[in-house]
């Protein structure tokens, strides 16, 4: 099915498939008039923004400073003038309750007054040196308090994080190979970009100047998938499986019971490395889905909010991978290991971090996350229930999505077949235009320890506002 292009005026012949054709179980015809009254309502609501950033905003390719900023809902992106905690304000004065919270990267919240406190605080003292601070001294142990492993190291983003520890494992094993489970989004990771088509592993469509062949160098499976995991490892040239403990990156699908003792069980069989990527799921706890769910890894990421909101990353590893390392470097002749950027552990990124693990992801602070996500992830069930939709909520901590497809998903596949993309870039900017930011490329929402019991109750109101507007009446859900 395709989905129509919403902005685009739909011709007659067009409107009668439309008529028969639904996304998300919603007539195609009902959600381009939804769509069309929500983009109406958001020009009228958004000139200054047209006036900036309408139609492009000079000296950018494709008119924005990252390609993706296009990628929304919205006809043209607004243009922000601030935020604080949960609360995100445009040029043009609208308020909006955030759960998009920058997609991670301000998870706990805009400015933590911890965080704000010590960017101000190191701002006056050298930004970047490539040498250790005060600050990276008290990280070294925090990392360790809050993920139980002995060893770090800091880069600027989880993609190079993820592309160092697999460097790292690929080291150590002295095996070629990685896997993956197909659908998953560890970043732009080279070797991630495979997916799984009609059984068969081939690179990600989309792929720009991507000359090699990434099936060489990975094996894909489904998530839950545990003979087809086994499969796989027994090749024996599998360097390290990369995983999110739940799997967030298209829509969420949760680990069925026992999966994760398995793929610990077969990698430690393979001699497998298994890499742990907690960029999203740290939506968890303070020690991520790993300390809630007695995880084992060899290898550890996180990237995203882990510096309130400044780019850094981190990346740990157990003692027997530190050993294992050490064995393979002692050989190793000197020169360039392959992992680096200038900037990574900068002292700007190492002070924002100190005040992130030491004073904003605390027990307290999840506490109220989880409780305000809890409530968030039964008042959007309620109202599914109400319309009787074919959709489910889910959440993971103090991530909550709405997928408008029945559930539970089993793997990858499932999810990206559960995506309504027409439906979902109708709702999301009618719940931009009832003030609620959600993340853009999927339904999910994040609450922050900002975050108030008000913006939640708001958000409930307004995907029932959204509900109630693509439905004519109840009857024509059925
Ligand atoms: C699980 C996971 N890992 C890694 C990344 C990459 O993060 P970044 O874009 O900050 O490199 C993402 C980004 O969405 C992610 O979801």
């Amino acid at each position: 099915m395709r989905a129509p292009t919403m902005t685009a005026p739909v011709d007659a012949m067009e409107c009668r498939t439309l008529q028969r054709e639904t996304s998300g179980g919603i007539p195609l015809t009902r959600i381009a008039s939804v769509f069309e009254a929500e983009r109406e309502s958001y020009v009228a609501t958004h000139p200054r923004s047209l006036a900036l950033a309408g139609r492009g905003i000079a000296g950018y390719y494709q008119g924005v400073p990252m390609h993706w900023m296009r990628d929304w809902s919205m006809p043209y992106p607004f243009v922000v003038d601030s935020a604080r905690g949960a609360l995100l304000i445009d040029v043009d004065g609208n308020q909006y309750s955030d759960f998009c919270l920058g997609d991670t990267g301000s998870m706990f919240g805009h400015s933590p007054p911890p965080v704000t406190e010590a960017i101000v605080r190191q701002a006056g003292r050298g930004l970047t040196y490539m040498l250790p601070t005060g600050d990276a001294i008290a990280v070294g142990r925090l990392l360790g308090e809050h993920f139980g492993l002995p060893h770090w190291q800091v880069a600027t983003t989880a993609t190079d994080a993820n592309r160092f520890a697999l460097r790292v494992a690929r080291a150590v094993t002295g095996r070629p190979r990685i896997l993956v489970f197909n659908g998953c989004y560890h970043g732009t990771v080279d070797e991630t970009f495979v997916r799984l088509i009609d059984g068969h592993a081939v690179n990600r469509p989309g792929l720009l100047g991507q000359v090699a062949d990434l099936t060489q160098f990975a094996r894909v499976v489904e998530f839950n998938d545990v003979p087809g995991l086994a499969a796989e490892l027994a090749h024996g040239d599998v360097a390290c499986v990369i995983a999110e403990p739940v799997m967030t990156n298209s829509c969420m699908v949760l680990p069925a019971p026992g999966f994760h003792a398995e793929l610990r069980r077969l990698t430690r069989e393979a001699g497998t490395l298994l890499l742990i990527d907690e960029t999203h799921t740290i939506s968890t706890g303070p020690g991520g889905y790993t300390r809630a769910h007695g995880l084992e890894p060899d290898l550890f990421v996180l990237g995203k909010p882990v510096a309130g909101g400044v780019p850094a990353s981190v990346w740990g590893f157990t003692d027997e991978v530190a050993q294992r390392l050490d064995a393979v470097r002692s050989h190793t002749p000197p020169g360039h290991s392959g992992m680096g950027t200038t900037l990574s552990a900068n002292a700007l990124s190492l002070a924002a971090m100190r005040a992130t693990l030491e004073h904003v992801m605390t027990d307290e602070a999840y506490a109220h996350m989880e409780s305000l996500a809890g409530r968030l992830e039964a008042g959007l069930q309620s109202v599914i229930g109400q319309y009787q939709l074919p959709w489910h909520a889910l959440r993971v901590g103090a991530r909550v999505e709405f997928i408008c497809a029945p559930g539970p998903l089993r793997n990858g596949t499932d999810a990206e077949a559960a995506h309504a993309p027409a439906l979902e870039q109708a709702m999301h900017l009618a719940l931009l235009n009832r003030s609620c930011l959600i993340a853009p490329f999927h339904n999910m929402m994040l609450v922050s320890p900002a975050t108030t019991i008000e913006q939640v109750d708001s958000l409930v109101d307004a995907f029932e506002g959204v509900a109630a507007s693509l439905a004519l009446s109840l009857d024509d859900w059925h």
